[in-house]
């Protein structure tokens, strides 16, 4: 068995899964949202505090599988370093007092392999679209050690434009889920937002010019919020079916996905699958509550990982904030 640690922003997480069958047995996340929504955004230092005294207590749940375990999985890049440190002192301390080696774990490729929890078996190779909060990028991920970037953002991500969208309404944080409420009472048709880099043949993602317009209109509608967020909602979703297509016309894949936390959104998944549907491609999305950061889908990463001895020794192990694929 392998226990593996999520610290890499606000949610503390640990999961233990089965190396045989890549089965998750037991799995436990406290989320810090409500300590951070009075700030409208994650205040880091903050988090790293709340990890300190969350990731403890859950580890503290499944000391039972302590003497089964064979290696300690831990996030150690991308995401905020004073965070990611608390994951990786604590995988450190496990991995010496329990005398099993350490499998460092890139958080993105984490949200892919959130599709295969509880699957022994991954589907490569793959399209992936990951939409996180940090994150808005189409990733060809033909095994664990090959993933290409074909497309990322020029600014803002995909869940970041949905959160700034909330702030600016003075909704809440974070405002993925929210903008998604509101716009379901919503005219997705009210404002006429233009889509992001419509006439660039370039393959990118840009959220910031997108947010802009939508401050006008904030501006001169304070009230129409659910008009706003489904009218917003949709520009933003249409850009990535846009660039989508532009790639799809010149290459074919049999399977394609959509991880992240934004991936819970409904309106993109329904989008994303007539897509699909048009392109004679498998639509793969994790499980909703898997979308989100967790330790369950580091913990399938870790698996592979584990199969491929993709060990780090106690000095090796880093914390990279910034590393991208
Ligand atoms: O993957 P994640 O949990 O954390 C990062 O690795 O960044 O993603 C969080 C992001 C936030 O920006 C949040 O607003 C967005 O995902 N999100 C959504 C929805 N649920 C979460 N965005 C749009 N619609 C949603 N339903
Ligand atoms: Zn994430």
């Amino acid at each position: 068995m392998i226990l593996s640690i999520e610290s890499s922003c606000d949610d503390s997480s640990i999961a233990v899964t089965r190396v045989s069958d890549a089965k998750l047995l037991f799995h436990k996340k406290i989320s810090q949202e409500v300590d951070h929504s009075k700030y409208g955004g994650v205040v880091p230092e903050l988090a790293a505090r709340l990890h300190a005294v969350a990731l403890p207590n859950i580890l503290e749940e499944c000391k039972e599988y302590f003497p089964s375990l064979k290696a300690v999985a831990v996030t150690n890049e991308p995401g905020l370093s004073v965070t990611l440190v608390e994951g990786v002192c604590m995988a450190k301390a496990l991995s010496i007092s329990l005398d099993i080696p350490l499998l460092p774990i890139n958080h993105l490729k984490g949200h892919i392999y959130s599709l295969f929890i509880d699957k022994p078996k991954t589907v490569f190779p793959l399209l992936v679209l990951l939409v996180s909060g940090g994150h808005t990028q189409l990733l060809q991920v033909d095994s664990y050690d090959s993933i290409e970037v074909i497309a990322t953002t020029l600014d803002d991500s995909f869940g970041e434009s949905f959160d700034k969208v909330a702030k600016m309404m003075g909704l809440g944080y974070p405002g993925g889920p929210i903008v998604e409420e509101y716009a379901k009472d919503g005219d997705e048709n009210r404002f006429d937002f233009t889509v992001p880099l419509l006439r660039t043949p370039k393959l990118a993602f840009s959220y910031s010019g997108l947010k802009n317009q939508v401050r006008l209109v904030i501006e001169e509608n304070p009230n129409d919020k659910q008009d706003i967020c489904a009218s917003f909602q949709r520009v933003a979703t249409k850009h990535l079916v846009h660039k989508l297509k532009k790639v799809l016309q010149s290459k074919s894949f049999d399977d394609f996905a959509i991880v992240g936390g934004a991936s819970a959104n409904q309106y993109l998944r329904g989008e994303i699958q007539k897509l699909c549907s048009k392109y004679s491609m498998n639509l793969h999305v994790a499980d909703l509550r898997f979308c989100s950061d967790n330790a369950a889908m580091i913990g399938r990463c870790a698996v592979d990982a584990f199969g491929l001895s993709k060990f780090a020794s106690l000095d090796d192990i880093r914390v990279n904030p910034r590393t991208s694929f």
